[in-house]
């Protein structure tokens, strides 16, 4: 498996990016791998999957057709993770092309929970 890696101070561990999303289990949502933790400089190292494909924002860059078919899927999928995230109390709050991933299948990931929060309506 490719893991991707990414950095968070540990005072920012408690409530954030690594518990919610290691929380999170959809086929539309970056799966979280694991952690670790270096001593000398008290950041966290953040393992998720990585996903083969490109940004939404960077398909938008190259101008790449968006058909009526393939912006309905996206917007579907998209729909999706919402309403899940809803379900589980979870608000993602940066949800931009910037935080979207497509894959070679049209398929969509959502990524960067670096700004999430927990609601209190979660189930
Ligand atoms: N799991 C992943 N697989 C592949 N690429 C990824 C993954 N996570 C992030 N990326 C790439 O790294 C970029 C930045 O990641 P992310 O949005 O999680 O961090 P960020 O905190 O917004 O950082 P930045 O300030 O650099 O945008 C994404 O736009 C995407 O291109
Ligand atoms: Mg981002």
């Amino acid at each position: 498996i490719k893991t991707m890696s990414s950095q968070i101070h540990i005072s920012r561990v408690e409530s954030d990016e690594f518990t919610i999303l290691a929380s999170l289990s959809h086929p539309f949502i970056v799966k979280m791998c694991g952690a670790t933790f270096d001593r000398r400089n008290s950041m966290v190292n953040l393992f998720m999957e990585y996903i083969h494909g490109s940004t939404l924002q960077e398909l938008i860059d190259e101008q790449i057709q968006l058909n009526s078919w393939l912006a309905m899927h996206l917007l579907q999928q998209l729909l999706k993770i919402v309403e899940y995230l809803q379900s589980v109390g979870i608000m993602h709050e940066d949800i931009k092309a910037d935080n979207i991933i497509v894959n070679e299948s049209y398929g969509l990931r959502l990524i960067d929970f670096g700004l999430a929060q927990r609601t209190d309506q979660g189930e």
